[in-house]
């Protein structure tokens, strides 16, 4: 069990940073004294990331896609081959596969990538049975993903004390770190845009201004605030008008598939060219118009 060990304090240490003797107390805990919370997080996909079917886990709160994953014997999960997506209501295969047979993976990998999936969608520490069973704390991601264990009122992270940088590491935790200096990023590969800190990092309203994760989203229910432009933009001269009632987002926020099934929205604020949502144009101060990159 050494082995294991070491996999679980390195996954700890490089996801999450988890005190060794972390102590969670499991959402439920804080449910008496915070409720507007508690039920803003009832409402959000990150509570239902995970559950569980008797021997079947499903990943994904079905928003836009579920994976089953069920074990196979003591050593092996598999992730199954096809996937059940929400727009069209149908299985398909699930991203990064190319047949529907699935990819088995060893339990104490030194890659740890089952047990990767089950961090980023569950809260506390997972634990194992006695015949290797992963069983994660609390399923999904709940109040002390993001706030710390629960055990020590007086130690709970506040985010609101971190600026968008450090907004951007707490969520990137698991929606992805933006680039270190010098790291590339393939803008061509739609598969990026489902990293929104990656995305948002190269924003000049994040750059340049104090625009974080939640300007825009509610951190509990992940709900969209209203009139988030406006605050920072309130009278924007376009040169073209746009039409009204269409949305700001809509053109500066474009949608991507980044699957057949899957489409995010590009967190890289920016004015883009029509039918090109990839990588924004990028427009120097006082030049006649947008200039491609
Ligand atoms: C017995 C009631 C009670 C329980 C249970 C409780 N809290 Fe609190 N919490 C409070 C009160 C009162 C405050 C405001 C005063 C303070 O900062 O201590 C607070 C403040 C907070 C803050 C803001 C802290 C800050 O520094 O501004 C966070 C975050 C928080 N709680 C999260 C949680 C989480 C997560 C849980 C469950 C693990 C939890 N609380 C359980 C009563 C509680
Ligand atoms: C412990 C991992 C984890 C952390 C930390 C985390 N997320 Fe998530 N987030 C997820 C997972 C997993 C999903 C996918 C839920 C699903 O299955 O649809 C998700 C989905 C979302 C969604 C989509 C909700 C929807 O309605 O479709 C938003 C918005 C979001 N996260 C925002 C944030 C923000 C903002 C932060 C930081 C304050 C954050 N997340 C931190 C794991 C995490
Ligand atoms: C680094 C953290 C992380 C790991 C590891 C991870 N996920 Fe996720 N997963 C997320 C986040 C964040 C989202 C939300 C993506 C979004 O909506 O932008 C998500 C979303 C999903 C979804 C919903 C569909 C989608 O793509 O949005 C499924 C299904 C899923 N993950 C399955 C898995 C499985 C199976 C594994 C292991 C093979 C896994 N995840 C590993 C963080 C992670
Ligand atoms: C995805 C990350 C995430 C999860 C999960 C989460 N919170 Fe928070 N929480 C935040 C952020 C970010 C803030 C700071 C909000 C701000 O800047 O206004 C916050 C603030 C708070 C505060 C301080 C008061 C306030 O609203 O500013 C309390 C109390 C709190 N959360 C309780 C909870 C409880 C209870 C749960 C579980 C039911 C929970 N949180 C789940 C990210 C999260
Ligand atoms: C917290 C403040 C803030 C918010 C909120 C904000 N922005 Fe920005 N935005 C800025 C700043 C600062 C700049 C840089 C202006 C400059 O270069 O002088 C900018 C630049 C831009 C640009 C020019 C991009 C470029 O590459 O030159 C566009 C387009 C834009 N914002 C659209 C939006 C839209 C659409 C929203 C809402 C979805 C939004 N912004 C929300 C602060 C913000
Ligand atoms: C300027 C506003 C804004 C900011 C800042 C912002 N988002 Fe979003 N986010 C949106 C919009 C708009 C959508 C699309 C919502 C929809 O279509 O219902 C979205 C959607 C999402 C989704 C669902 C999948 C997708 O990509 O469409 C996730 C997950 C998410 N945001 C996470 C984040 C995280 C994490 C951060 C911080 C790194 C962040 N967002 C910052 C506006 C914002
Ligand atoms: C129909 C698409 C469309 C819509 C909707 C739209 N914009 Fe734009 N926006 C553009 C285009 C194209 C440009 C670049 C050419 C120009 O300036 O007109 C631009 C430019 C900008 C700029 C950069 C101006 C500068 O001086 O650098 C900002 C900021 C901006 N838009 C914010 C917004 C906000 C806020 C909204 C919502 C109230 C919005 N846009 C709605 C297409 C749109």
């Amino acid at each position: 069990m050494a082995v294991s060990f070491s996999i679980r304090a390195a996954l700890f240490s490089s996801l999450f940073l988890v005190p060794a003797a972390a102590q969670f107390t499991g959402s439920a805990a804080c449910a008496e004294c915070h409720q507007p919370q508690w039920a803003a997080q009832k409402r959000s996909a990150h509570s239902y990331a995970l559950s569980r079917r008797n021997d079947l886990w499903l990943f994904g709160a079905g928003r836009q896609a579920t994976t089953p994953v069920s074990r196979l014997d003591p050593d092996h999960y598999l992730e199954h081959g096809l996937s059940q997506y929400t727009n069209p209501n149908a299985k398909a295969l699930t991203p990064g596969h190319t047949t529907p047979q699935g990819v088995k993976y060893r339990v104490f990998d030194p890659g740890a990538q089952i047990l990767r999936c089950f961090q980023c969608h569950s809260t506390g520490a997972l634990r194992f049975t006695a015949e290797k069973g992963i069983e994660p704390a609390e399923h999904g991601v709940q109040c002390e993903a993001c706030h710390g264990p629960g055990a020590q009122h007086n130690q709970l992270l506040n985010p609101k004390i971190l600026n968008p940088a450090g907004l951007n590491d707490l969520c990137g935790a698991c929606h992805r770190q933006p680039p270190k200096p010098g790291e590339d990023i393939n803008w061509q590969d739609p598969w990026n845009v489902r990293h929104q800190p990656v995305s948002l990092s190269q924003s000049a309203c994040f750059q340049k201004g104090s625009l974080s994760c939640t300007t825009c989203h509610d951190p509990h229910s992940g709900e969209l605030k209203a009139a988030t432009c406006a605050s920072c933009h309130p009278a924007v001269r376009h040169t073209t008008k746009p039409p009204a009632g269409q949305s700001c987002e809509s053109c500066h926020m474009p949608k991507v598939g980044a699957s057949p099934q899957l489409t995010f929205s590009n967190h890289w604020i920016g004015v883009y060219a029509p039918r090109k949502p990839l990588l924004p144009l990028l427009r120097s101060r006082g030049a006649a118009g947008p200039t491609a990159r």
